[in-house]
This record gives structure tokens, sequence and C-alpha cells, in this order.
């Protein structure tokens, strides 16, 4: 029998888990059903005759009723999991996980948080945080950019030659290399931080200069630690200078499973020049920015501050396209053969499966 594949309309989300051309890929053998919700690709510019050409079924609602497999870009809704088949297999950034997972377990559906998938080389093609930050990054740099009211190359007019805009990026993880090179395309001057030393070198291939406070905080899975309060004060100092020097500043820094470290105070702001900018990707977890009202944008005295909760999904389109192949590299080790047949010895899926048949796993 085919397998089921089913992709839902997701309440608040401009991003879709499929888009026509891995419908297409999925549908190609045969052995797979994939059934679309309608409007589900919608904002991410999918018409619905698209999935039905690339072999989709289409329902009005419901695509999850009986699925084998469900796939969500964020997670499911209450009413939703209620309905999943028990032994079904659901997909998806599942955060905030522990409001999830009992109701997971009661209903024995297997979970993979995509958010869980390791940042290793053979993960990579799989690896929807990066696929997503990468894009948040670039998003950060048009933001500050689209905000700031000067040129951010350096440019010779008649009248005489105008400063390129210094950007300072403070992580440079998945997202803030992204913005370095976004910004280094446009012309600016880019200066950036980040607490693991490696990073350097990554900031200088890219052409940023790196501000280094001697910190090394480096932790499991590539990830950063907390600084203790010696290195926050080390950090501080560097940072003062070269924040009021700053036309354009996207802080990125993030502690996994913790809220995100604050690193701008209000005073380092004020020391800013008037119409500057400062786009906060870690909004949602806390932000890094003293003054960040997540979801918000706002000026404190004469500055920008932006902080998007999920910059990625304001590209819906590249968003879902990259995440779709993320899911499709996922599924080549979720399906074998034509049937759903998991090896939960695979580093990756037993890193990232937070509950299997109603056990929890995390
Ligand atoms: P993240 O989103 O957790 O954090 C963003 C950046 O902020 C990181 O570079 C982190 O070191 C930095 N940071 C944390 N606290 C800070 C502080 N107090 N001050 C300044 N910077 C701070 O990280 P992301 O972007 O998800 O990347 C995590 C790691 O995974 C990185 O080491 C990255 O290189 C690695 N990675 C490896 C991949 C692979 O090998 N295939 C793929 C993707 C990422």
């Amino acid at each position: 029998m085919a397998i089921t594949i089913a992709v839902t309309k997701e309440p608040g989300e401009s991003r879709v888990a499929l888009v026509p051309a891995v419908v297409k890929r999925l549908t190609a053998s045969g052995d797979s059903i994939v059934r679309m919700e309608r409007g589900a690709g919608q904002r991410a510019g999918h018409a619905d005759q698209d999935y039905a050409d690339a072999g989709a079924v289409l329902v009005e609602q419901g695509a999850h009723r009986d699925a084998d497999l469900v796939l969500q870009v964020a997670a499911p809704t209450a009413g939703v999991v209620a309905e999943l088949r028990e032994g079904s297999i659901l997909v998806g950034f599942l955060n905030p996980l522990d409001a999830l997972l009992q109701a997971l377990c009661a209903r024995r559906i297997t979970a993979i948080a995509m958010e869980r998938i390791p940042r290793s080389s053979r993960a990579q093609a799989m690896d929807a945080l990066s696929s997503q930050r990468s894009i948040a990054g670039y998003r950060a740099v048009l933001i500050a950019a689209s905000r700031y009211g000067r040129f951010l190359p350096m440019l010779t007019v008649p009248t005489g030659t105008v400063r390129p805009a210094t950007l300072l990026v403070i992580g440079a993880g998945v997202s803030g290399l992204q913005a370095i090179a976004t910004a280094r395309r446009l012309g600016a001057i880019v200066e950036a931080t980040d607490v693991r030393p490696e990073s350097r070198e990554q900031v200088e291939s890219l052409g940023g200069r790196f501000l280094s406070a001697e910190i090394e905080a480096g932790a499991a899975g590539g990830y950063a630690r907390e600084l203790s309060d010696t290195e926050r004060a080390a950090q501080q100092q560097l940072l003062a200078r070269h924040v009021a020097h700053a036309n354009l500043i996207i802080t990125t820094a993030e502690i996994p499973g913790r809220t995100a470290p604050r690193i701008v105070s209000a005073a380092m702001v004020e020391s800013m020049a008037s119409g500057s900018v400062l786009v906060d990707l870690a909004a949602a977890s806390g932000g890094n920015c003293e003054l960040t009202r997540p979801g918000e944008e706002h000026e404190h005295q004469g500055v920008r501050i932006c902080g998007p909760r999920n910059a990625a999904a304001e590209m819906p389109a590249q968003a879902s396209e990259l995440y779709a192949l993320n899911l499709q590299h996922l599924l080549g080790l979720l399906i074998k053969d034509g049937a759903v047949a998991p090896d939960w010895q695979d580093d990756i899926l037993a890193a990232a499966c937070v509950c299997r048949d109603g056990e929890e796993s995390t």
C-alpha cells in the first residue's frame, strides 16, 4: 500500500512544508501519495493547481487524519495532534516542545524535531535550522538597509564622496555569517564578534573584521555556552566603542535551550548616532538588546530597533523551498523500498526523535 504523506495549512505560518517540485519527486515512483490541504502553499507563492499538477491529492482540510507521515513547518495545533493516527510520524519544528510532548506521547505518535537534527556534515542536507537561519541573516541585512536612510557602499557622487556604512554583527553563526556576506555585497564595512574563536577565520574569509574579546566559550555540538561575569565584562568593554560607531547592528547570539544573552544595553544604543538601526534576530528567545520588543519595531532616541520573531518566514517562498528540500532528504532516512522503515540506530534520527510510539526519547 502507498505511503500517505500529509501537509496541513498551518495557521499563522507563511511557509509550507512541501513545494510542488519536491511533491513531484516524492510521488514519482508511485510509492507515496502526498495529501495537501487547499491553500497550504498560497503564502509561499504556490497555488493549489501547482500541487495538483505535481501529483498531490488536494483536500479541503484534515489532511493529517490517517496519514502515515505528517510534515509541518511549525508545531501542530492541539486540534491536529488530537486527530493524528496512532503510530504515525510527525516531522517539524516542534518548539515549544515541552508543551507538546505529553500530548504526542498520549497519542502514541513518533515525532521528529527539526531543531534537533545534528549540525554534522552528514546531516547538512537536512539541517533546517541552518537553511532557515541563513535566510534570516540575509533578511536582517535587507531590513536594516531598508530602515537606514543612507547608502551602504562608498560612492563617489558629483558633490563628493559618500562614506560607507559600518555594520556590526554580534554572533557569527549561520545567520551572522550570511548577514556578513550580504552586507559586504551591499558595500558596507563589516565588523563581527563571536565567543567561539573558530569563527574568526569564517568572518575574515567573508571580508569582515573580527573583534575579539579573547573569549573561548565553545560548547558541545559547535554551540556557545553562557559567559562568566568576567567574560561578559570583557565583551561589554570591547563592544561599547564599536556599537557607538556602528550605523547598523545585527545581533544573532543564542544559547540552545536558554534565553538569549543580553549583550547590547540601553546605554550602548543611546551612544549610537540618530538614524542608526539595530535588527535583533534573537528577539523570539528574549533578544540580545535590552530594548528589543519581540515582534515589533520602534525607535529609541533616534535608533530604530527591529525585533522580528521569525525573519526567515518573511521570505516564505525561499524558506519553504529550502525547508522542503531538507524534508526530502530526511524522508530518505524514513522511507525504504516504498515502506516507512526508519533505522532508529541512525545517529541523525536518534538525535532528532523526541518521542517514539508514545515513549519520550529526550
Ligand atoms: P546559534 O544560533 O546557536 O548562535 C548564533 C551565534 O551566536 C553562534 O555563532 C554563537 O557562538 C554566538 N554566540 C552565542 N552566545 C554569544 C555571546 N554571548 N556573544 C557573542 N556571540 C555569541 O548558532 P548557529 O548559527 O545555529 O550555529 C551553531 C553552530 O553550529 C556553529 O558553530 C556552526 O558553525 C555550527 N554548524 C555546523 C554545521 C555543519 O558542520 N554542517 C552546519 C551549521 C552550523
